[in-house]
């Protein structure tokens, strides 16, 4: 969605509220009486509450250096799982699920020896405090036992996404300036083994400087290590039984950085921190998805992404649940996988995307109501907006109108949940994502930065600090990626964080999310920069210039990429396939073109900007808007005709 479609999008409140139900009421978490005063700081010491410190911390809030908790002092492992030690450490803490129909299981005792083994592997390998380590690993257990034993060690983590390709690895181990990698021999998809070590290799030839590599053996592969580099197994066996005592780190030291993307091409490192973000994660988990002690909890997201830092592995093992991992994805390897696992598993809290729900509704609902799903408490859904349809389906098909959706709106920069119902507190509005949560404040403000009235449309934007904020928000970069000059005016706000999405708010306070007003495009849950993108087509050659858009094929996004050849006539399918290869090459198979439409010019306007908006609508079949202002409107009649025929 661009800037210009804000006001076409404001629509009413979503018709429908829907009480939680009273059964949940009585149980949950947080009740209304909890929330009723939440006084912005200081009564951030409850998400505080839920962590254990080694140093208590002098002030909840700094507003001078925008610092939470400072003076405190903790470490992420001390209370996700030293602590649980003393009364659930026969307790599973994570239960995994492989491709190949294996499960392996860890106690809370286990993990912690798993943890304690591989943070002394990693003082081995000279790794100590803000040394940054770089794990691109796929949903197997090692990924959250790498991130656990890093954040004992002091080391932040930046877990880059497997499905990122060698060039995208290389370029954010130099941007961290990471020296150590870990990853694996090769992963299953869909069922099919899938090396990877050509790719670590040429990533690694990239990297400035040497890398020591460790590789986990998820394919059983015959290879040779070379001489920097360790097979996992081998080194936490050479240090079983050693504990590592966890290091003491400031609540304002890095715990991690997650790579999204920006409105740049160059890929955004968001930092988050030891104090603020383990109390958010933690805070959040218990608030709004609800998670007890004694609860399986399912969050389908790949640990890859924030979703998975904060919601599979930072908040549920801080309230010492017990987490489920699956390697395959919901629909591998049937329909019939997320029923049996909620069956088979008894799963409490069930956290997944609309694009799995849209999927799931695609199958039917004979899939679900086939298995046991009475364990189930609460639903929840994150990474984009949800339809009050599919919102529906959920609630009646797989909760059997028993359970609280909560719909979660957040993003890689704000650490965890700020928009969303508290399920025992708050009516539903299936389509509305929620309010801001207690001692959360947002706004919705429109081009000269002022609030716009309820029902109308304009820039989402969050105006008080919260814990879980990503701490470029707090040193300087507080525009969402826009430099200060191209933020949109926000006098009105002592401070304001512009979250770069459009959004309307209605009479009680409810935000429905409209989608993204920057070049950031939500692909199937996957946010990739139009940059980013449009660079990797721009290097192939006989590419003049390209653009991409992202399409609504029905309820589910994919990506459209226009280009102008150099040449007058190209072989567009060969022009095709060398693009959708260096998509992949730069970036990863998840970012390539679902369709690459060669246009001889794109439309402009006189000052020779591209005019995406024109090529979203023809790409989503609609009517174009205004070509009035263009340089060359006869384009628009040409591409139309390229791609839907005269
Ligand atoms: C979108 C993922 C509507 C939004 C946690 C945001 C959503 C971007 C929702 C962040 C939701 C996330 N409803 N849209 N419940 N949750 N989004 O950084 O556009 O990968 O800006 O974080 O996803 O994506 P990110």
């Amino acid at each position: 969605m661009r800037d210009d479609d804000l006001a076409l999008n404001t629509r009413g409140p979503a018709d429908e509220r829907i009480e939680p139900p009273a059964s949940f009421v009585e149980q949950a978490n947080v009740s209304g009486a909890d929330v009723a005063e939440f006084e912005h700081p200081e009564d951030w010491d409850r998400a505080a509450a839920l962590l254990e410190w080694t140093t208590p911390y002098d002030a909840v809030f700094d507003e001078e250096t925008m610092e939470w908790f400072p003076g405190g002092g903790l470490n992420a492992t001390g209370s996700c799982l030293d602590r649980h030690l003393d009364r659930r450490k026969n307790q599973r803490a994570l239960v995994w699920e492989g491709q190949r129909g294996e499960t392996r299981t860890y106690t809370y005792l286990e993990l912690y020896r798993e943890v304690n083994a591989v943070a002394a592997a990693l003082r081995s390998l000279g790794v100590g405090e803000d040394d940054v380590v770089t794990l691109h690993l796929p949903v197997v257990p090692e990924l959250p036992v790498v991130m656990l034993a890093c954040a004992r060690i002091g080391a932040p983590h930046a877990v880059v996404f497997a499905g990122y390709s060698a060039d995208a690895l290389a370029e954010r181990m130099n941007t961290a300036g990471s020296a150590v990698l870990f990853t694996c021999d090769g992963y299953y998809r869909r069922g099919d083994a899938v090396s990877s070590l050509t790719r670590t290799e040429t990533a690694c030839v990239d990297v400035e400087g040497d890398v020591t590599t460790v590789v986990v053996d998820r394919l059983g592969s015959d290879y040779t290590l070379g001489d920097e580099d360790y097979q996992y197994g081998a080194l936490r066996d050479a240090h079983a039984g050693e504990t590592v005592d966890p290091v003491e780190r400031a609540a304002t030291d890095d715990l991690f950085y997650s790579y999204t993307s920006g409105t740049t091409g160059a890929p955004k490192r968001v930092t988050h921190t030891t104090g603020g973000y383990l109390a958010y994660a933690a805070w959040t988990s218990h608030a709004v998805l609800d998670v007890k002690p004694r609860d399986t909890y399912w969050c389908t997201a790949d640990i890859g992404w924030i979703t998975g830092h904060s919601y599979v592995v930072y908040g549920p093992l801080a309230l010492g649940t017990t987490v489920l991992l699956q390697e395959g994805g919901t629909d591998f390897p049937s329909r019939r996988t997320p029923w049996e696992l909620i069956e088979r598993h008894a799963v409490d809290v069930f956290y997944t995307s609309p694009t799995a729900i849209r999927t799931f509704m695609k199958w039917g609902p004979e899939y679900p109501e086939r298995y046991d799903r009475s364990s189930l408490r609460l639903l929840g859904t994150v990474g984009e907006p949800i339809s009050p349809q599919a919102w529906q389906w959920f609630y009646e098909h797989v909760g059997g109108g028993d359970c609280p959706v909560v719909d979660t709106w957040w993003q890689t920069e704000t650490g965890g949940h700020l928009l969303a119902t508290l399920p025992g507190v708050h009516d539903m509005k299936p389509g509305a994502a929620g309010m801001a949560l207690p001692g959360v404040s947002a706004a919705v403000v429109g081009e000269d930065g002022t609030p716009v009235g309820p029902g109308r449309g304009g820039y989402l934007v969050i105006d008080t600090p919260w814990p879980g904020m990503a701490r470029e928000l707090s040193t300087g970069e507080r525009w969402a990626g826009r430099t200060e000059e191209e933020a949109p005016p926000l006098s009105a706000f002592e401070w304001a964080y512009p979250t770069g999405d459009g959004a309307f708010v209605d009479e009680d306070g409810y935000v429905t999310i409209l989608g993204r007003v920057d070049d950031v495009l939500n692909v199937s849950g996957h946010r990739l920069g139009t940059m980013e993108i449009e660079s990797a087509i721009a290097s192939v050659d006989g590419v003049a210039e390209a653009a991409v858009v992202d399409v609504d094929h029905g309820g589910s996004r994919g990506l459209f990429a226009y280009v102008s050849p150099t040449d007058n006539s190209p072989d567009a399918d060969s022009l095709a396939a060398a693009i959708g290869a260096a998509v992949e090459n730069a970036i990863g198979r998840f970012a390539r073109p679902d369709e690459v439409v060669v246009t001889a010019e794109l439309p402009k306007t006189s000052s020779g900007k591209i005019v995406r908006r024109l090529l979203t609508d023809i790409a989503n079949g609609e009517e174009p808007g205004d070509t009035s202002a263009l340089r060359n409107p006869e384009v628009v009649g040409e591409i139309e005709s390229s791609i839907f025929g005269d």
